[in-house]
């Protein structure tokens, strides 16, 4: 097969798993559940703790953060092999963005050719949609409700990283539609709206990473390991 065929085969493949895996969340009710914590939050109003608003976990829900700073974690006892991996995973995340990054502004300054960046991007991408769609998955069928159950006081924190996975879910679909639009005709307009997607899409991720850490790591330190295996 040449090397349009095997991009065309992963465009395919592309699109359809980034889709069952959307048809399989039902949206939730986050916005009406942190309206009624916080503050009224009038529906056609913009919530401040929306991803793309926020600048950190509210204040209501850092009491563990602040006992437990990130450059505490690693040393202290409770610190276990599955926290590493999983902070490991949210490394393994941004590492890719960074390359994806790398890869399109490459071919848009006329570093690399549509043939390899082709190859790249089809790579790259796929990995990251897929891994991502996987380790959120994860999240919310097992590690969150069990972390939820272990502090009452942060169980909101949960419902807040659920909405962020939503809105990241939606992002990762435009991101899978932008991406086979470049693989399918590697043009310089379609590839720059690529970048500018992949940019805004690497913000809103960090924002909800650095987050989601801040909201865990110390409940596996206070609790022993929180019950996860
Ligand atoms: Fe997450
Ligand atoms: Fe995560």
């Amino acid at each position: 097969m040449d090397q349009r065929g095997a991009h065309g085969r992963q465009v395919e493949e592309l699109i359809p798993a980034t889709d069952r895996f959307l048809r399989g969340r039902t949206f939730g009710s986050a916005r009406v559940f942190w309206g009624s914590v916080f503050h009224a939050i009038p529906e056609d109003m913009e919530d401040p703790l929306d991803l793309d608003r926020r600048t950190g976990l509210p204040d209501a829900l850092r009491m563990l953060a602040d006992k437990f700073p990130r450059e505490i974690w690693e040393t202290h006892p409770e610190f276990n092999a599955l926290t590493r991996f999983w902070l490991d995973r949210h490394l393994m995340f941004r590492r890719l963005q960074g390359m994806l990054i790398e890869e399109t502004e490459g071919f848009l300054d006329g570093r690399a050719d549509a043939r390899r960046y082709a190859s790249s991007l089809s790579r790259l991408a796929g990995t990251f949609l897929n891994e991502l769609q996987g380790h959120h998955g994860i999240e919310d069928a097992h590690y969150f409700p069990l972390l939820a159950a272990r502090d009452a006081r942060l169980a909101a924190g949960f419902e807040l990283l659920d909405s962020d996975h939503h809105a990241l879910d939606a992002g990762l679909h435009g991101l899978a539609d932008r991406t086979n639009a470049v693989l399918r005709k590697p043009e310089t307009a379609a590839t720059e709206v690529l970048r500018i997607d992949l940019v805004r899409f690497r913000a809103l991720l960090d924002r909800h990473l650095i987050d989601e850490e801040e909201l865990v790591v110390p409940i596996i330190l206070e609790y022993a390991g929180a019950g996860l295996s």
